[in-house]
């Protein structure tokens, strides 16, 4: 047996240090900063405000976690007209511009940031954030406010008229590319929303999984996105939590041998070409691989995975985006370091990720 990690912040404590942060960081407007420390992700992110949400619901902090779904409901609701625009335009086959999209972030009060120009066009945080909302009610058993149903239902038809368009991935990364990821997001969304609503889209998720099945596969895995046969760590959410198909079907077994195989070491890297800070060890997929294996019942797997995001937590028991350790490419780390400044620390993302995979693991902290 490896001897245990030696641990900086009592392992113990840090449910409690996770959920303190989260909720200290939370804006009154109900957003998430996706870091308080690092400029860059001074912003509320539709993908990583949804995990941390469902983090909370687990946690019986419905309250914080409606706070979060109202603030986006009502950046969704501002945008009717764009969201009209976007449809209208796709239907006729136009061109979309920044201007025409909901955007992948915003300011803590809701604006798009102009200042600087980002990767905007990403559709997976979208079906996440109808996922996260379904999961909402389903745990808080709170019904949703009338806004957030309305708003809902611009998401679903937002994502309905725009699915097939290709789009950056959930790292923000290759954006003429069509990625099974993002795809089984949409598939996830819809289907949450179809089940809280009965507003069924039966149409789309049912071409979703039939374009995926046709052409997601390359030797009986899912691929990093059509045409990329290398596995990303992200495809673990088509599964878990977007059930497009089951966590023990052949295809997710396969996907997450390689994935394991390719990408895990202690921490679980994004992709073998990634080069973002080098390309380290993530936080969060280290706990996306171990609600994973909590979900097919190999829970000594998901205990290894915990006990090593534990002995990466720093004194104060913050969690970091990702951990410079067996770099891809280690020339590529000290270029982001100057450009961006150290990894961001503490990520939200990556405590509610821990949070819960702490809540699927049967031996509780
Ligand atoms: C990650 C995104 C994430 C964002 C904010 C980016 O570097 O690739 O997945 O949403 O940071 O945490």
């Amino acid at each position: 047996m490896a001897p245990a990690p030696e641990m900086k912040f009592p392992p113990e404590n840090l449910v409690n240090r996770s959920l303190e942060l989260i909720l200290a960081n939370q804006s009154p407007s109900g957003a998430f900063i996706a870091s308080p420390n690092f400029p860059t992700y001074a912003f509320c992110w539709f993908r990583d405000g949804s995990y941390i949400a469902y983090a909370l619901d687990l946690y019986n902090q419905h309250d914080a976690s409606a706070r979060f779904h109202a603030w986006a409901a009502d950046v969704i609701s501002q945008r009717v007209e764009l969201i009209q625009r976007a449809l209208q335009k796709a239907a006729a086959g136009q061109l979309l511009s920044d201007a025409d999209i909901l955007h992948t972030r915003y300011t803590l009060t809701g604006q798009e940031n102009t200042a600087t120009s980002w990767e905007n066009f990403q559709l997976d945080g979208f079906g996440t954030w109808l996922w996260a909302l379904a999961e909402h009610q389903r745990l808080s058993q709170q019904p949703l406010s009338p806004a957030m149903l309305a708003s809902a239902r611009l998401v679903a038809d937002y994502l309905v008229g725009l699915w097939d368009h290709p789009c950056y991935d959930c790292w923000e990364e290759f954006g003429d590319q069509i990625h099974p990821h993002t795809l089984a997001a949409i598939y996830g969304g819809l289907v949450a929303y179809g089940q809280l609503t009965t507003d069924h889209r039966h149409a789309t998720t049912t071409a979703i999984r039939a374009f995926l099945y046709q052409k997601g596969l390359a030797a009986g895995r899912w691929q990093k996105f059509l045409g990329n046969h290398q596995v990303d760590a992200s495809l673990l959410a088509i599964s878990t939590p977007y059930r497009l198909l089951s966590p023990s079907d052949p295809i997710m077994i396969s996907t997450v041998q390689k994935i394991e195989a390719d990408l895990c070491a202690g921490g679980v890297k994004r992709y073998l070409a990634d080069t973002y800070y080098g390309g380290g060890r993530w936080i969060l997929l280290a706990a996306w691989l171990g609600w994973y294996w909590c979900e097919v019942g190999q829970p000594e797997k998901a205990h290894q995975l915990r006990q090593w995001i534990e002995a990466q937590a720093d004194e104060r028991g913050w969690l970091p985006e990702q951990v410079p350790l067996g770099l891809n490419n280690d020339s590529m780390f000290a270029p982001w370091v100057q450009r961006w400044g150290p990894v961001a620390t503490p990520l939200l993302w990556s405590h509610a990720e821990y949070l819960i995979l702490t809540k699927m693991l049967p031996e509780p902290r």
